[in-house]
């Protein structure tokens, strides 16, 4: 049987670098939804060979998107696990009209549907400032910004305490300017896809992390209630 309440399953459209994982992690503690970054889970495939991870490099060190095909598999498995029960922020997925559609079907196998998509809407400039400048903690991912967020101590993880950091290979400005190229090409449509649904919200995405994250906790609030 089906529990009473659904897990809420929660979109966060934006191009590179509007905030997504900063706003994910954020949500994930505050709501203790699971964060599900094909990012994330794309680089762990790199970073262990697989198949799937050896056809992705090239294709994300040149900011393009990665086949459906690869992407969906990587999705299922993961939507597969037990934890995804309590909720889902699905971050940087969809990000084609194939995916969204793949989306729906598997949420519609489980009884489930889209909750809410929140497009996080920035300006083209801000944004490849915010890739550039971009780092994050080696031991546990928490992400940085060399003048937007910087730790409490310098060198020092505010959330582990870890002293490494590492940087992306796809953040550089050129590889920044593909990837946004790619975004308002094939994800930008995903939001009149979503307003034609009904279950789109948008947010200023402009402002501090702690003005969005708050903006961010009331819809999230007022959608799984
Ligand atoms: P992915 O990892 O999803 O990267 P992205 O979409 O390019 O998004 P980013 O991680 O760059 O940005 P973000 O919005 O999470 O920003 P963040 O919070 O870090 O994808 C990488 C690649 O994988 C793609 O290019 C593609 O090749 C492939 N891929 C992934 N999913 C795919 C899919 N579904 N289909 C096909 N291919 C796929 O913030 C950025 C920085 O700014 C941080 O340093 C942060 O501290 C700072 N910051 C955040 N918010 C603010 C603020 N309000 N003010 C100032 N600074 C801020």
């Amino acid at each position: 049987a089906r529990p009473a309440t659904r897990p809420a399953v929660l979109i966060l459209l934006g191009p590179p670098g509007a905030g997504k994982g900063t706003q994910a992690r954020m949500l994930e503690e505050r709501f203790g939804l699971v964060q599900l970054s094909t990012g994330d889970l794309l680089r762990a495939a790199v970073a262990q060979g697989t198949e799937a991870g050896r056809a992705a490099k090239a294709v994300m060190e040149a900011g393009g998107l990665v086949s459906d095909e690869i992407v969906l598999a990587i999705l299922r498995d993961r939507m597969a696990a037990p934890d995804v029960a309590r909720g889902v922020i699905l971050d940087g997925f969809p990000r084609t009209d194939v995916q969204a559609a793949a989306l729906d079907d598997l949420l519609c196998e489980a009884g489930q549907e889209v909750t809410a998509a929140i497009a996080l809407v920035v300006d083209d400039e801000a944004m490849i400032a915010r890739v550039a400048g971009r780092y994050t903690c080696a031991g546990c991912g928490e992400g940085y910004h060399d003048s937007f967020k910087v730790p409490a101590r310098a060198g020092v993880c505010d959330r582990c305490g870890g002293t490494a950091f590492r940087r992306r290979a796809d953040d550089t400005a050129e590889t920044a300017g593909a990837r946004l190229a790619a975004y308002h090409a094939q994800t930008a449509p995903l939001i009149a896809y979503y307003e034609g649904r009904g279950v789109l919200q948008r947010i200023d995405a402009m402002g501090t992390i702690d003005e969005i994250g708050a903006d961010l906790a009331d819809i999230v609030s007022r959608v799984s209630a």
